[in-house]
């Protein structure tokens, strides 16, 4: 099998800047993730997040997480636990709002750091969305004012560690899923593994490398793509030592952004995917999150859009 598509985003400025675009195509073609290298954003920078990020686990999440795995009995289990993750997580909103204010047990430098870090990821994340639609063949600018909604994207961070686990056969760091939004983009622990990516039937690690960003597409490009590219399972298999630390950030459309398949991408008596509004999207998915996408892009189609009122008169 090919190893996973490593980026090296520096080779663009150069004479591989068309073997790295064909590179990138590939990965989103065939993997629906990548892992960047040379992304530009400061190494210290990532450092200091991660330092920040570990602290704060220990310092206000740990003893949490130990309380809620042992009020449930979690790690004593003897069958699959189906309906819970071994994580400990919070979130932040940097866009259409950032709500980082109003977290709570956040220092002012954890705040301030993880503000940075969002502005940087912003914008490679937007960078990157455009040289998808170079491979696309998609105007400049396309995917970004196809996510934009009349407020601008939704962009937020999922800051998660993965503590050691008893029991990884029985209960998952995380269930397998797709992500509902656009481009997601993933700051994770250089030394602790644990993503796996579901390819050709196989789950394959998803490397840890250090200062690397690992990029994952979501199912609103799938759909824009109109399936050109997917979105692709992932799972995190809990690991008996070491907590894994996981930033991952995700560029999703604003709420109410009506998302639908490319026109230059549907090839005649081809428009396989619905078109619907991103928060519709997420409503759904809220429910559906560990099952199949599929039935999710279904629920959207025509037909059973239209069936909705009349199945409830
Ligand atoms: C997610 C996700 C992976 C990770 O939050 O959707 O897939 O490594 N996270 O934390
Ligand atoms: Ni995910």
């Amino acid at each position: 099998m090919d190893n996973f598509p490593i980026i090296n985003l520096e080779n663009l400025n150069g004479d591989e800047r068309k073997a790295t675009m064909e590179k990138i195509k590939d990965a989103c073609e065939n993997w629906g993730f990548f892992e960047l290298v040379n992304h530009g954003i400061p190494h210290d920078l990532m450092d200091t997040v991660e330092r920040l990020t570990k602290e704060h686990y220990r310092k206000c999440m740990e003893q949490r997480f130990k309380e809620l795995v042992s009020s449930k009995g979690l790690e004593a289990v003897q069958t699959e636990v189906k309906d819970m993750d071994w994580e400990s997580t919070f979130h932040l909103r940097h866009l259409p709002e950032s709500n980082i204010s109003e977290i709570p047990d956040l220092s002012d430098e954890y705040r301030k750091s993880m503000k940075e870090f969002a502005l940087k990821l912003e914008t490679l994340a937007e960078e990157l969305l455009d040289l998808l639609c170079e491979n696309l063949g998609l105007e400049k600018g396309y995917l970004k004012k196809a996510l934009y909604g009349s407020k601008g994207p939704t962009f937020g961070t999922k800051v998660a560690n993965y503590p050691p686990c008893p029991k990884p056969d029985l209960v998952k760091g995380l269930r397998a899923h797709t992500d509902a939004g656009g481009i997601i983009l993933l700051f994770q622990d250089d030394k602790v593994s644990g993503l796996q990516l579901l390819k050709d039937g196989n789950w394959v690690d998803v490397p840890p490398m250090h200062h690397s960003i690992v990029i994952n597409l979501g199912d609103q490009l799938e759909v824009i793509t109109n399936g050109k590219y997917k979105s692709v399972e992932h799972r995190v298999v809990a690991q008996t030592d070491g907590t894994r630390m996981s930033i991952a950030s995700f560029y999703n459309p604003g709420s109410d952004a009506v998302i639908y398949p490319a026109p230059t991408l549907i090839e005649e008596n081809n428009e396989i995917y619905p078109k619907f509004v991103f928060e519709d999207y997420m409503n759904l998915y809220a429910r559906l999150k560990f099952q199949a996408k599929e039935p999710r892009f279904e629920a959207f189609k025509e037909s059973n859009v239209n069936l909705g009122p009349i199945a409830t008169v």
